[in-house]
C-alpha cells in the first residue's frame, strides 16, 4: 500500500490503490456542476414532497392539494370536454349521428377503445374473428348487420340466461342419421361452397339436406338470420370447412353462446359500440 497518495504524471491526478491486472484507476472528482445539480434535485424533490403530496393517508400539501385531488380534477375536466359529445350520442338517433360526423368520429373513437377491452378477446382485434367466433369486419352476417340488429346482438347478446337473447338450437343428428347419410350430406354441403367434394354422394345427399336441414339452412344453402343459422354456401365458416367438422357439427353441434351487454356497458356505449362494428366494412 502506497503511503502517500501517487499521481498520474499525464493527469496529474491521484491514482487509487485498486489494481486489476496492472490497470489501475484515476481518482477523478465528480465535476462541480454535477454535484450541484443533483444536490438541487434533492432540495427540490422535498419542497416537491410538501407542497403536492402523494403517498396515501398524507393529506393535502399547503396549496391544498394533492395528486390524487390533481387527478380527479383533470378527469372531470376531460369528462366536461367530451360532455357534448357524449350527451350528443345519447340524444340522436343512429341516422342522426351516422349524419354528424363529429359525433360519428367520436363514436367510432370510443367504440374501438370499448370494443378492444370487451369485445377483443373473443372476436379479436378490429373484429378479424376466429373459429367459433364470427368475423364482425366481413359482410356476412348471422343474424344481421343493421345498425338495428348489431344493436340487439350487442344489448341481449346470443344463447344466454337474459330473457331478450336470441337463441336457436341445431338438432343433434347423432343416433337420427346413418354415417352413410351423414357422409352424403356432407358430400353436398361442400357442393354448396364449391370444397371438393364427391359427386355422386353430393347428389344422394341433397334429398337427406333438403328433409333435415333446408329449414333451418335453406334450399340453396343461403342461411336464416331470424334463427342464426349461417350461410352455407359461401366460403366463409364460423366453425370450419373440414368435412370431418361439418360432420362432427351435424353429429353433435356446437353453439356460440355471447353475453349480453344491456346493464354491463352503458347505452352510450352500445351505441358507439354499434356504430364502430357497423363500420368495420360489413354494416348493412
Ligand atoms: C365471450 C365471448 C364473446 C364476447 C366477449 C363478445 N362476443 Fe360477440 N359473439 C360471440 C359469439 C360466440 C357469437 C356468435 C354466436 C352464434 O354462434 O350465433 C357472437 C356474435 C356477435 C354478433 C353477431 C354477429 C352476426 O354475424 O350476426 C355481434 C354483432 C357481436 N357478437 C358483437 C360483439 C360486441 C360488440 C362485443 C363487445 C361488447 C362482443 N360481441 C363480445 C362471443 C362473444
Ligand atoms: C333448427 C335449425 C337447424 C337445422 C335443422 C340445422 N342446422 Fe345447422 N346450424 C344451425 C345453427 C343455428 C347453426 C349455428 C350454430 C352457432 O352459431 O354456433 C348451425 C351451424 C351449422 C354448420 C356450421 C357452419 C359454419 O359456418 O361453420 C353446419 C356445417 C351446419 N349447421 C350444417 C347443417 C346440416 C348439414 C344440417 C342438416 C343435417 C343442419 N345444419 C341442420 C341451425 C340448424
Amino acid at each position: 500500500m502506497p503511503t502517500k497518495a501517487e499521481k498520474d504524471k499525464y493527469s496529474g491526478t491521484e491514482i487509487r490503490d485498486h489494481e486489476w491486472d496492472g490497470i489501475r484507476e484515476l481518482n477523478t472528482p465528480l465535476p462541480k456542476w454535477w454535484v450541484y445539480v443533483f444536490a438541487a434535485t434533492i432540495i427540490w424533490s422535498i419542497g416537491y414532497f410538501a407542497f403536492f403530496p402523494f403517498l396515501p393517508g398524507q393529506g393535502v400539501g399547503f396549496f391544498g392539494k394533492n395528486q390524487r385531488i390533481a387527478l380527479s380534477e383533470d378527469i372531470a375536466a376531460a369528462q366536461a370536454a367530451q360532455a357534448r359529445f357524449v350527451d350528443g350520442i345519447a340524444a340522436a338517433s343512429y341516422e342522426e349521428i351516422q349524419a354528424d360526423a363529429e359525433l360519428f368520429n367520436f363514436s367510432i373513437t370510443g367504440g374501438r377503445a370499448a370494443f378492444a377491452d370487451n369485445c377483443a378477446p373473443c372476436h379479436g382485434g378490429g373484429g378479424a374473428g376466429r373459429p367459433g367466433f364470427p368475423v364482425l369486419a366481413d359482410d356476412d352476417w348471422l343474424w344481421g348487420g343493421t345498425v338495428e340488429e348489431i344493436a340487439y346482438s350487442i344489448n341481449h347478446g346470443i344463447r344466454n340466461e337474459s330473457p331478450d337473447s336470441r337463441f336457436s338450437e341445431m338438432p343433434a343428428f347423432e343416433g337420427v342419421l346413418g354415417d352413410e347419410e351423414v357422409d352424403d350430406i356432407v358430400a353436398f354441403v361442400d357442393s354448396l361452397s364449391g370444397l371438393p367434394h364427391d359427386a355422386d354422394a353430393a347428389v344422394r345427399g341433397a334429398t337427406g339436406y333438403a328433409d333435415n336441414c333446408a329449414s333451418c339452412h335453406g334450399d340453396q344453402g343461403l342461411g336464416l338470420r331470424e334463427l342464426g343459422a349461417p350461410r352455407l354456401s359461401d366460403q366463409i365458416w364460423l366453425y370450419s370447412s373440414n368435412s370431418e367438422e361439418i360432420a362432427s357439427q351435424i353429429l353433435r353441434p356446437k353453439h356460440g353462446v355471447m353475453p349480453a351487454w344491456q346493464g354491463r356497458v352503458n347505452e352510450t356505449t352500445v351505441k358507439m359500440l354499434t356504430l364502430y362494428v357497423h363500420s368495420l366494412g360489413g354494416g348493412e
